[in-house]
């Protein structure tokens, strides 16, 4: 019978399904394997259910030769080398679409949060720093006909620049490598270059993959441009934005606030300097946590994995 590793646990659904098919082998700990548990648990298996943590490279490849397919459960996959993979026919998949709403709707709730300085007014009240009604305390700002920046409008970034059209009339603007006619067309989104994107978010928002493209893309001069009312949110990689920058711009007050899912590294010291900055809020990277999105997403990486090693198509392959 073919064998299938699992390094974590995942939502029942999935696991359930590759019962049926195969021999399952889970990592049941409470952290995920190290490189060495990975690719000695992986070395005898016919397919692996990766997550995005679990680094997929060349000496993966080299040390675990049987393994033909890889279901990454999440649908970023800089994780992996793919490249290396496709050289060796290593079947590679992902779960797009199931996610996109429970990561745009995270977006969304950081927007709001950051705008309205939610977090540090939440810790100030149980502190008991609240002595009495504030006339000039934690001023926000309103997000009405704002200009929301979209670096990266595809599945995610359309369903965020939805949300905020319809929630606060928003004007979106955009960056990507090709033009949008859906996000053009359905959402008046107009594509700009990174400077406009820059000077004339209100909210810029990312979500593009982490690529040798995007690694670093929002660097200092990138804040230097932005208004001092914008707000930046990130649940794409934390690796796109410069964080020392980033860091600096929202201490000097370069820019009003960060809503940040992803952070490099993951997990971030609770030591970080952006812990103590009244205006970053930081998530435990959890844009695709809800049940539901999880459910479905351990079904298609079950699915990636029966399909791959039945010899079919794979439903979602990167
Ligand atoms: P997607 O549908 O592929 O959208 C990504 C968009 O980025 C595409 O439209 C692409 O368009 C654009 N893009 C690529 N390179 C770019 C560049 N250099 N500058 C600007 N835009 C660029 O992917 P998705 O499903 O929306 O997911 C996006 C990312 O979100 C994932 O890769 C993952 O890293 C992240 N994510 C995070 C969470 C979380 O838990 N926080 C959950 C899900 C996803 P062009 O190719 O035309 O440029
Ligand atoms: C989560 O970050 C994902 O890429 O699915």
């Amino acid at each position: 019978m073919k064998k299938v590793f699992i390094s974590r646990r995942i939502p029942e659904a999935g696991i359930l399904l590759l019962k049926n098919h195969f021999d399952i082998d889970v990592w049941d700990e409470a952290l995920p394997p190290t490189y060495e548990q990975l690719v000695e648990r992986a070395r005898n298996c016919d397919a692996v259910v990766s997550l995005l943590s679990d680094k997929i490279d060349r000496d993966f490849f080299d040390r675990c030769p049987k393994v033909k397919v890889i279901a990454n459960f999440a649908v970023g996959y800089n994780n992996i080398d793919i490249i290396e993979a496709k050289a060796r026919g290593v079947l590679i998949g992902n779960t797009p679409d199931v996610l996109t709403e429970a990561t745009a709707d995270l977006a969304f709730s950081l927007t709001l949060a950051c705008s309205r300085k939610l977090i540090s007014a939440s810790r100030n009240a149980a502190d008991g720093q609240w002595k009495t009604w504030e006339p000039l305390g934690f001023l926000g700002q309103n997000l009405r006909k704002k200009t929301v920046g979209i670096m990266g409008i595809g599945r995610i970034g359309f369903e965020y620049a939805k949300l905020m059209k319809n929630a606060f009339q928003a004007n979106i603007i955009y960056t990507s490598r090709s033009k949008k006619e859906e996000a053009e067309n359905v959402l008046g989104a107009v594509r700009v270059d990174i400077n406009r994107l820059a000077s004339e978010s209100d909210v810029l928002s990312i979500h593009c993959p982490l690529s040798d493209e995007t690694a670093n893309l929002i660097d200092i001069e990138f804040f230097n441009k932005m208004k001092s009312s914008s707000i930046i949110i990130n649940t794409a990689r934390g690796e796109i934005v410069d964080q020392d920058a980033l860091y600096q711009s929202l201490f000097t007050g370069k820019i009003f606030a960060a809503g940040l899912d992803v952070t490099t590294p993951e997990p971030l010291s609770p030591e970080h300097e952006l812990f103590n900055l009244e205006n970053c809020m930081i998530l435990p990277h959890i844009g695709s946590a809800t049940l539901e999105a999880r459910t479905s997403m351990s079904l298609i990486c079950a699915k990636n994995i029966i399909a791959g090693l039945e010899g079919n198509p794979l439903p979602y392959e990167v």
